[in-house]
Protein backbone atom coordinates (compact mmCIF):
# COMPACT_ATOMS: atom_id res chain seq x y z
CA UNK A 1 0.00 0.00 0.00
CA UNK A 2 1.07 3.68 -0.85
CA UNK A 3 2.87 5.41 2.00
CA UNK A 4 1.73 9.04 0.93
CA UNK A 5 -0.79 9.32 3.14
CA UNK A 6 1.01 7.62 6.26
CA UNK A 7 2.94 11.27 6.73
CA UNK A 8 1.65 15.04 7.04
CA UNK A 9 4.24 16.19 4.39
CA UNK A 10 3.11 13.35 2.35
CA UNK A 11 -0.83 13.75 2.16
CA UNK A 12 0.00 17.84 1.58
CA UNK A 13 1.79 16.78 -1.52
CA UNK A 14 -0.61 14.54 -2.41
CA UNK A 15 -3.25 16.85 -2.31
CA UNK A 16 -1.25 19.40 -4.65
CA UNK A 17 -0.40 16.91 -6.78
CA UNK A 18 -4.03 16.23 -7.61
CA UNK A 19 -5.05 19.79 -7.47
CA UNK A 20 -2.08 20.33 -10.05
CA UNK A 21 -3.85 17.47 -12.18
CA UNK A 22 -7.79 18.56 -12.31
CA UNK A 23 -6.36 21.81 -13.75
CA UNK A 24 -4.30 19.77 -16.22
CA UNK A 25 -6.09 16.57 -17.11
CA UNK A 26 -10.36 17.11 -17.83
CA UNK A 27 -10.63 13.20 -16.40
CA UNK A 28 -8.71 13.98 -13.06
CA UNK A 29 -11.26 13.56 -9.81
CA UNK A 30 -10.16 17.16 -9.17
CA UNK A 31 -11.10 18.96 -12.44
CA UNK A 32 -14.58 18.73 -11.06
CA UNK A 33 -14.84 19.96 -7.40
CA UNK A 34 -17.89 20.96 -5.56
CA UNK A 35 -18.23 25.04 -4.60
CA UNK A 36 -20.04 25.53 -1.80
CA UNK A 37 -21.37 28.91 -0.89
CA UNK A 38 -23.25 30.84 2.01
CA UNK A 39 -26.27 30.74 -0.43
CA UNK A 40 -28.89 33.79 -0.77
CA UNK A 41 -31.63 34.21 2.12
CA UNK A 42 -29.96 32.25 4.45
CA UNK A 43 -29.88 29.19 2.96
CA UNK A 44 -26.92 26.85 1.81
CA UNK A 45 -25.60 26.40 -2.08
CA UNK A 46 -23.52 24.24 -3.77
CA UNK A 47 -22.78 23.02 -7.49
CA UNK A 48 -20.04 21.36 -9.56
CA UNK A 49 -17.34 23.57 -11.29
CA UNK A 50 -13.89 23.66 -12.85
CA UNK A 51 -10.77 23.30 -11.44
CA UNK A 52 -8.76 26.35 -13.58
CA UNK A 53 -5.78 26.69 -11.50
CA UNK A 54 -3.89 25.96 -8.67
CA UNK A 55 -0.84 27.71 -7.16
CA UNK A 56 0.94 25.96 -4.40
CA UNK A 57 2.90 28.61 -3.46
CA UNK A 58 0.42 31.12 -2.73
CA UNK A 59 -2.41 28.80 -1.72
CA UNK A 60 -4.71 29.42 -4.30
CA UNK A 61 -6.99 28.38 -6.64
CA UNK A 62 -9.21 29.70 -9.61
CA UNK A 63 -12.56 29.03 -10.77
CA UNK A 64 -14.43 30.38 -14.20
CA UNK A 65 -17.52 31.67 -13.83
CA UNK A 66 -20.54 34.20 -14.94
CA UNK A 67 -20.65 37.40 -13.33
CA UNK A 68 -24.66 36.78 -13.50
CA UNK A 69 -24.34 33.56 -11.49
CA UNK A 70 -25.99 33.26 -8.54
CA UNK A 71 -22.45 32.11 -6.61
CA UNK A 72 -21.37 35.98 -7.49
CA UNK A 73 -23.86 37.61 -5.66
CA UNK A 74 -23.22 35.03 -2.79
CA UNK A 75 -19.41 35.44 -2.18
CA UNK A 76 -20.28 39.18 -2.63
CA UNK A 77 -22.07 39.19 0.17
CA UNK A 78 -19.97 36.51 2.08
CA UNK A 79 -16.49 35.30 0.43
CA UNK A 80 -16.46 32.25 2.58
CA UNK A 81 -16.60 29.24 0.72
CA UNK A 82 -15.83 25.40 0.91
CA UNK A 83 -14.68 22.84 -2.30
CA UNK A 84 -14.73 19.31 -1.92
CA UNK A 85 -13.05 16.08 -4.16
CA UNK A 86 -12.85 12.72 -3.88
CA UNK A 87 -10.62 10.52 -5.44
CA UNK A 88 -11.86 7.04 -5.33
CA UNK A 89 -8.64 5.02 -6.83
CA UNK A 90 -6.65 7.27 -4.22
CA UNK A 91 -9.40 6.77 -1.67
CA UNK A 92 -8.80 10.17 -0.33
CA UNK A 93 -11.12 13.13 0.40
CA UNK A 94 -9.78 16.32 -0.18
CA UNK A 95 -11.83 19.42 1.54
CA UNK A 96 -10.68 23.39 1.36
CA UNK A 97 -12.10 26.02 3.29
CA UNK A 98 -11.42 29.60 1.03
CA UNK A 99 -11.70 32.93 0.87
CA UNK A 100 -13.09 34.10 -2.82
CA UNK A 101 -11.84 37.51 -4.36
CA UNK A 102 -13.86 38.15 -7.50
CA UNK A 103 -11.39 39.62 -10.61
CA UNK A 104 -13.48 40.72 -13.77
CA UNK A 105 -12.97 43.41 -16.26
CA UNK A 106 -9.62 44.70 -17.06
CA UNK A 107 -8.33 41.89 -13.90
CA UNK A 108 -9.18 39.29 -16.15
CA UNK A 109 -8.87 40.14 -19.43
CA UNK A 110 -5.08 37.69 -19.71
CA UNK A 111 -7.33 34.89 -18.93
CA UNK A 112 -10.37 35.44 -21.12
CA UNK A 113 -7.57 36.25 -24.14
CA UNK A 114 -6.79 32.58 -23.64
CA UNK A 115 -9.97 30.82 -23.14
CA UNK A 116 -11.02 29.03 -26.91
CA UNK A 117 -13.69 30.85 -28.51
CA UNK A 118 -16.32 28.32 -28.32
CA UNK A 119 -15.50 27.74 -24.32
CA UNK A 120 -16.25 32.10 -24.25
CA UNK A 121 -19.82 31.21 -24.58
CA UNK A 122 -19.89 29.63 -20.55
CA UNK A 123 -20.13 33.57 -19.88
CA UNK A 124 -22.86 35.47 -21.20
CA UNK A 125 -25.92 34.62 -22.80
CA UNK A 126 -30.10 35.76 -21.93
CA UNK A 127 -31.87 36.04 -19.64
CA UNK A 128 -29.37 35.53 -16.94
CA UNK A 129 -28.95 32.22 -15.47
CA UNK A 130 -31.37 31.50 -12.92
CA UNK A 131 -34.09 33.42 -14.75
CA UNK A 132 -37.40 31.22 -15.78
CA UNK A 133 -38.04 29.72 -18.88
CA UNK A 134 -40.89 28.90 -20.86
CA UNK A 135 -39.14 26.29 -22.91
CA UNK A 136 -35.28 26.09 -22.87
CA UNK A 137 -34.80 27.05 -26.51
CA UNK A 138 -35.67 30.67 -24.96
CA UNK A 139 -31.88 30.60 -23.66
CA UNK A 140 -30.05 32.57 -26.01
CA UNK A 141 -26.24 32.22 -25.36
CA UNK A 142 -23.32 34.33 -26.02
CA UNK A 143 -19.60 34.86 -25.23
CA UNK A 144 -19.60 38.64 -23.00
CA UNK A 145 -16.52 40.01 -21.84
CA UNK A 146 -18.18 42.01 -19.50
CA UNK A 147 -19.83 38.92 -18.02
CA UNK A 148 -16.48 36.65 -17.52
CA UNK A 149 -15.12 36.55 -13.80
CA UNK A 150 -12.63 34.68 -11.93
CA UNK A 151 -13.04 33.43 -8.89
CA UNK A 152 -9.48 33.82 -6.89
CA UNK A 153 -9.98 31.19 -4.06
CA UNK A 154 -7.29 31.86 -1.22
CA UNK A 155 -7.06 28.71 0.64
CA UNK A 156 -7.79 28.67 4.46
CA UNK A 157 -7.27 25.52 5.64
CA UNK A 158 -7.54 22.37 3.65
CA UNK A 159 -8.12 18.85 5.32
CA UNK A 160 -7.95 15.18 4.37
CA UNK A 161 -9.81 12.08 4.87
CA UNK A 162 -7.81 8.93 3.35
CA UNK A 163 -9.40 5.56 4.14
CA UNK A 164 -6.62 3.03 4.26
CA UNK A 165 -7.04 -0.56 4.58
CA UNK A 166 -5.01 -0.57 8.09
CA UNK A 167 -6.62 3.05 9.19
CA UNK A 168 -8.58 6.25 8.37
CA UNK A 169 -6.10 9.06 8.90
CA UNK A 170 -8.05 12.52 8.79
CA UNK A 171 -5.60 15.38 9.03
CA UNK A 172 -5.41 19.23 8.64
CA UNK A 173 -3.27 22.26 7.48
CA UNK A 174 -4.23 25.42 8.12
CA UNK A 175 -3.01 28.62 6.33
CA UNK A 176 -2.24 30.47 9.99
CA UNK A 177 0.43 28.20 10.43
CA UNK A 178 2.09 27.94 7.09
CA UNK A 179 0.14 24.74 6.38
CA UNK A 180 2.35 22.60 8.72
CA UNK A 181 -0.56 19.71 9.42
CA UNK A 182 -1.53 18.33 12.35
CA UNK A 183 -3.26 14.91 12.57
CA UNK A 184 -6.71 14.98 13.99
CA UNK A 185 -9.75 12.12 14.70
CA UNK A 186 -11.58 10.75 11.87
C1 LIG B 1 -19.27 19.28 -15.12
C2 LIG B 1 -19.73 20.68 -14.80
C3 LIG B 1 -18.80 21.69 -14.77
C4 LIG B 1 -19.21 23.00 -14.47
N1 LIG B 1 -18.29 23.99 -14.43
C5 LIG B 1 -18.67 25.25 -14.09
C6 LIG B 1 -17.71 26.30 -13.96
O1 LIG B 1 -16.48 26.10 -14.10
N2 LIG B 1 -18.15 27.53 -13.63
C7 LIG B 1 -19.48 27.79 -13.43
O2 LIG B 1 -19.82 28.93 -13.13
N3 LIG B 1 -20.41 26.82 -13.54
C8 LIG B 1 -20.03 25.56 -13.86
N4 LIG B 1 -20.97 24.57 -13.97
C9 LIG B 1 -22.39 24.90 -13.75
C10 LIG B 1 -22.66 25.00 -12.24
O3 LIG B 1 -22.65 23.71 -11.66
C11 LIG B 1 -24.00 25.70 -11.96
O4 LIG B 1 -25.05 24.94 -12.51
C12 LIG B 1 -24.05 27.12 -12.50
O5 LIG B 1 -22.79 27.75 -12.41
C13 LIG B 1 -25.08 27.96 -11.77
O6 LIG B 1 -24.75 27.93 -10.40
P1 LIG B 1 -25.16 29.10 -9.38
O7 LIG B 1 -26.55 29.53 -9.73
O8 LIG B 1 -25.08 28.47 -8.04
O9 LIG B 1 -24.18 30.23 -9.53
C14 LIG B 1 -20.58 23.26 -14.22
C15 LIG B 1 -21.48 22.21 -14.23
C16 LIG B 1 -21.07 20.95 -14.52
C17 LIG B 1 -22.11 19.86 -14.53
Amino acid sequence: MSKTFETLPGTLDAVWQRLARGVADRRAPARHPVLATAGQNGGAAARVVVLRAADRANARIEVHTDTASGKIAEVTADPACALVVWDPRAQVQIRLTATASILSGADAAGRWARIPEGARTNYGGAPAPGTPLADPAEHRPGATFDRFAVLDLRIDAIETLHLGRDRHRRARFERADGFAGRWIAP
